[in-house]
């Protein structure tokens, strides 16, 4: 690599205004007019999202290639070899903020950017990526651009995948113009690294500046049908019901007090609850409710898992009702490379020494680049730890700082041996 060598870059800096000016640009796109953002995974809205910063991508001469599950390359081909590889996703929540996955995407470009203009010449290529519906809002499971580019998923399997508005993966990504010709799986990188914002409040609420990411939790995603018999609200006795919308309260309590009696890590969600036909004097013939249940050890995870299908057994028989379940997504706790998590911990505290070593409680595409190369991640905090949000918030310094270390932590990528 010429020029800025470890162990410090000295004053050599991203530029903080045009990374804030396009994290701004792009939330434009699918703005919610509340400071927040929806561009759900192959809508119209993360087409524009796309395009935008695919533009930005050729303005600075990478070269891009889109895969065939839509996942977006755009390289710095300078050096040789395999790509240090950063980036994350631009489709959103329906309730998304500005930086979930944004951040790590136009940090990267911001990364190759400051290198181009300071005529820093790594030795491998730098590449930054957009993967495909990371959020898994839409089409399930989440990480599903970055698994299908690990062969996690087969692209054929994952093309078929139904949206919950009824329209196919494949069909969605054509119709947008994002159906690449680019193989799945993709060329492993030589190491990846994801920026982020925490999503969570640890780093505020310890004071920290960044969180050097040890790993990401374990992840089970269900779908729960509650089928029972639909009848008149005010002439069925309340003991001959079999009603599901009560089934599905229940479900929603005992999650609760599985995440008390487990402690610790554990966490439990009831996000999505549809009542079929949804009338104020019809007990419902069905329901559909969505669980999320996530730790950071996998017996754990396994455990509560056991006892949701012991209680949908018991509940079967006590209400009357049948139970069918679809596992939408199911990721083991993933642990990232400790050479590259010991790197961030050591450039960060070169910008600032308020580092932390955490977990991460939301998933990310770093978590499937993990089974494929050298990984970890950086974090910066979220005010007040809100995310999924029009709230999200991250001041605009810890912003820079931020990609500050991101630029570090790449270039030293470059040149370390796995
Ligand atoms: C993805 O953002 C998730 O953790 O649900
Ligand atoms: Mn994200
Ligand atoms: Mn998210």
């Amino acid at each position: 690599m010429t020029s800025i060598n470890s162990p410090s870059l000295g004053s050599t800096h991203i530029n903080g205004n045009r990374l804030l000016q396009r994290l701004d640009a792009l939330a434009e796109i699918g703005s919610t007019g509340d400071g927040g953002c929806c561009r759900v995974a192959l809508t119209d809205e993360d087409k524009a999202g796309r395009d935008l910063v695919v533009s930005w991508m050729h303005e600075l001469d990478l070269d891009v290639v889109v895969d065939a599950i839509g996942n977006v390359f755009g390289t710095w081909n300078v050096g040789v070899g395999a790509p240090v590889m950063t980036g994350s996703h631009i489709d959103t929540v329906r309730t998304g903020g500005k930086f979930d996955g944004n951040y790590g995407v136009l940090a990267g470009l911001e990364v190759i950017e400051t290198c181009k203009e300071l005529s820093i010449t790594p030795d491998r290529p730098l590449c930054v990526a957009i993967f495909t519906d990371e959020e898994g809002a839409r089409f399930a499971p989440d990480m599903l651009g970055s698994l299908v580019y690990v062969g996690g998923l087969a692209l054929e399997e994952a093309l078929d995948i139904e949206s919950i508005d009824g329209k196919r993966l494949g069909d969605e990504l054509v119709r947008i113009g994002y159906a690449g010709a680019a193989p799945c799986p993709g060329p492993a990188p030589h190491a990846f690294v994801e920026l982020h914002i925490e999503q969570g409040p640890v780093l505020e609420a310890e004071d920290r500046a960044f969180g050097a990411v040890t790993g990401v939790q374990g992840i089970s995603w269900q779908e729960l049908t509650i089928v029972g018999q639909s009848n008149h609200a005010g002439t069925t006795p309340m003991n001959l019901r079999r009603d599901p919308a009560f089934v599905a309260a229940m479900m929603t309590v005992y999650l609760r007090d599985i995440a008390e009696r487990f402690g610790g890590d554990q966490v439990c969600t009831v996000g999505k609850v549809d009542l079929h036909p949804n009338l104020i004097n019809v007990i419902p013939a069905r329901a559909t409710i969505t669980l999320d249940v996530r730790n950071t050890d996998e017996d754990t995870l396994r455990d509560a898992e056991h006892l949701i299908d012991t209680f949908c057994f018991q509940i079967e028989q006590d209400e009357g009702v049948s139970i069918t379940k679809r596992q939408l997504a199911r990721f083991e706790p993933v642990t990232f490379d400790e050479r590259v998590i010991a790197l961030v911990e050591r450039r960060a505290r070169e910008v600032d020494t308020r580092v932390k070593r955490l977990p991460s409680g939301a998933g990310h595409d770093a978590q499937m680049l993990a089974r494929f190369c050298p990984s970890a991640m950086i974090f910066v905090p979220s005010k007040d730890g809100i995310s999924h949000n029009a709230r999200e918030h991250t001041e605009p310094d810890q912003l820079v700082d931020g990609a500050n270390v991101l630029l570090r932590v790449m270039l030293d990528l470059t040149e370390m041996e796995f």
